[in-house]
């Protein structure tokens, strides 16, 4: 593999599932392949997970790592061409990305939507600039539009707890005060799509999501209907597609409760994380055994490990 872009670049999602769970076994197996290489992770945003999970994961290959978070620690980037470069912006990612891959041999990129404009941010300016001006391998660390480490880390998850071949995945919307972007539903959608799961998305009306991605998967807009028999719920929020980036709607009926869960099939309960308390969930259920969000987090580290293998080897 050279880059990790989307899931798509993967040639065969089930074995990559398959190889994540026998690192996750036996996660010091490999902890010679990255002796003598550096993995720079560079951050336009913040992050807990992703930050310390693809770290651990490095450090069980060997690998070293270099970090810096631009958003803070660095000036301002120029991303667009041919531009006079008189305003904030101090450097154009043309040196960056060519500097930057010098001193490492892989690098990690996180630069969220701006949710302003859907072309500009469907673009990918900054994920694609460095795989245009980088000379190494590229890793998505949430772009736009697509966290591919967190689907992984998410099928690992579902894998480990599911008690049928194809269980039923709903993935709904949930409120929140801020405008969020798309990517982990949208990389989810299509994790659980490779993986055959019986997929359906819940969302009020006015947040169905990019048609591309949620072409040919049911989409309910009544909640309590969706949640019937599901075997797993994924609760995330995100900002409005068609009405781009705008909040629509922030009332709690969407909330998680324990009551809603109880429509299920005795589902687990899953998110990414970072989540807000009693707004999109209720402790009552982000506190109860079936919920696996710590299991999701802790399986970040072996999505990044098994990724980060398969580039060092050049596997598909
Ligand atoms: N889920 C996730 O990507 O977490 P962070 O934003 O903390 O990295």
């Amino acid at each position: 593999m050279k880059n990790f872009i989307n899931i798509n670049n993967v040639k065969d999602y089930q074995d990559l599932i398959k190889e994540s769970i026998e690192i996750k076994n036996n996660p010091y197996s490999l902890k010679k392949i990255g002796v003598n290489k550096t993995l720079g992770l560079i951050f336009f945003n913040s992050s807990l997970r992703t930050r310390l999970s693809t770290i651990k994961a490095a450090k069980m290959l060997g690998l070293e790592t270099i970090v810096m978070n631009f958003n803070n620690e660095g000036w301002e980037i120029e991303f667009e061409e041919k531009t006079i470069m008189s305003k904030n912006s101090a450097e154009h990612v043309k040196e960056a990305a060519q500097v930057i891959s010098q001193y490492c041999d892989i690098i990690g990129i996180r630069a969220f939507a701006e949710l302003k404009n859907k072309n500009h941010d469907e673009s990918e300016k900054i994920l694609n600039s460095f795989v245009k001006y980088g000379s190494v391998p590229i890793i998505n660390l949430e772009s736009s539009c697509a966290h591919p480490l967190q689907a992984l880390a998410d099928a690992i998850t579902i894998e480990e707890h599911k008690n049928k071949p194809n269980p039923k995945i709903v993935i709904s919307w949930a409120p929140h005060p801020k405008s969020l972007p798309h990517a982990v539903a949208n990389s989810f959608i299509n994790m659980a799509r490779m993986s055959n799961y019986d997929l359906v998305i819940t969302n009020p009306i006015g947040y169905d999501l990019n048609p591309k991605v949620t072409k040919g998967i049911n989409v309910i807009h009544n909640q309590e209907e969706a949640f019937k028999n599901a075997d797993f719920i994924y609760a995330k929020n995100w900002s409005s597609y068609n009405d781009y980036g705008k909040i629509l709607i922030n009332d709690n009926k969407w909330m998680i409760n324990k009551r809603k869960m109880e429509i299920t099939n005795n589902a687990k309960f899953m998110h990414c994380l970072p989540v807000r308390r009693n707004i999109v969930v209720d402790d009552s259920v982000l506190d109860s055994n079936y919920s696996l969000v710590i299991n999701q987090a802790n399986n970040r580290t072996y999505a990044a490990q098994t990724i980060l293998k398969k580039i060092i080897l050049n596997e598909g």
